[in-house]
């Protein structure tokens, strides 16, 4: 008998290990269910090569474009022009509101050139746009997605998921997390002294998808500002002597000119691309649970984030706010998915 009960100890010690194994190489292999919401625009493009190389970790659903940088019928064309550049045409690009919920629209060619793309000479793409409205899409699939199942990555003015939600305001159903480039705080603003540009361009936007209760997390300049190009940084992205790396260093090498020349630093961020590194590997980063007002009253601070980072107010925490980042680390990972690209 005492022989028997060794052999079947043995048996149930192995099923579980196995079962344990098996349960956790499925949690790693997990993917992240994935709609881009972007204003490409510079770093929005940087962002999408980025996010488009890295299939095994984001299941990227679709683009969806919005108004902010440039005007959205470039906005849209640049999204195909990343796609394209990515190899991943099966991606689906649908463009949305062609201007914020309420205020004037702005723009920032001056940032990102007349054709909202710095550095590189743009083209047609071969593959169009996808049938249907970027606002309906995120209609149809966030009300019919598994529960809580689809992340939103938002890298330009908030101004299409305000639109759904106004719509159909049960499609937080279907959304696990927002992912915001977005805001500012210890930073100070880089529109005006305090509001960051896609806050500023759509802060109606931003209070609808605040107020929604959608769990949020903002990645403000607050810590974009701390992950900085330098000579170094873009030479590591040359050297990868592929079209990504040479289309990002041109991109980037013009982009950062005038971050760099207004904060008098010694390079410039690449905002939107934290939001996809923060997807990757989010241990490169660090933040608190805060709570985030937004002020869309016409005046000196309207489209600023106010947020109560000492928690003197006890209000509740509406978004986890990133203030630091690892820079060095954002980098590599950056160079390592640009050079699975061609
Ligand atoms: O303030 C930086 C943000 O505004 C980035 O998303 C950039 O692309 C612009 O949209
Ligand atoms: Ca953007």
């Amino acid at each position: 008998m005492h022989r028997y009960a060794q052999k079947l100890h043995h048996l149930l010690r192995s099923l579980l290990l196995l079962s344990l194994i098996t349960a956790t190489s499925a949690q790693a292999a997990e993917k992240i269910d994935l709609i881009i919401d972007t204003d490409p625009g510079a770093d929005d493009v940087v962002a999408l090569l980025f996010a488009l190389a890295s299939p095994e970790e984001l299941n990227i659903r679709a683009l969806t474009t919005v108004a902010g940088n440039v005007r959205l019928d470039k906005t849209s064309r640049n999204a195909r022009l990343a796609r394209e550049w990515a190899g991943r045409e099966e991606v689906p690009v649908y463009a949305g509101a062609p201007k914020p919920l309420m205020r004037t629209p702005i723009y920032a060619e001056n940032i990102h050139g007349k054709e909202g793309l710095s550095g590189v000479t743009v083209h047609e793409p071969k593959k169009g746009l996808a049938e249907g409205n970027a606002v309906n899409y995120l209609i149809d699939t966030l009300k019919k997605a598994k529960p809580h199942s689809i992340t939103i990555a938002m890298l330009g003015p908030q101004t299409n998921l305000a639109l759904a939600l106004i719509q159909e305001p049960e499609i937080v159903q279907g959304i696990k997390e927002v992912v915001i480039m977005g805001g500012a705080h210890f930073n100070g603003g880089n529109i005006t002294p305090v509001a960051e540009f896609n806050l500023f361009a759509d802060p109606q936007a931003a209070e609808v998808v605040l107020k929604s209760g959608v769990k949020l997390t903002y990645l403000p300049l607050d810590v974009t500002h701390k992950i900085l190009t330098s000579d170094a940084r873009l030479k590591q992205i040359a050297a990868l002597n592929n079209h990504a790396g040479k289309i990002v260093g041109d991109i980037l090498n013009e982009y950062v000119k005038g971050d760099m020349e207004h904060y008098g630093i010694p390079g410039g961020p690449v905002h939107d691309a934290t939001v996809i590194a923060y997807l990757l590997k989010p241990e490169l980063f660090t933040g608190r649970s805060v709570n985030v007002a937004i002020d869309s009253r016409e005046g000196i601070t309207f489209g600023q984030t106010v947020v109560d980072w000492y928690d003197g107010l006890k209000a509740p925490k509406n978004a986890f706010w990133v203030e630091n980042g690892d820079a060095q680390g954002f980098f590599d990972l950056l160079t390592q998915r640009l050079a699975r690209l061609k």
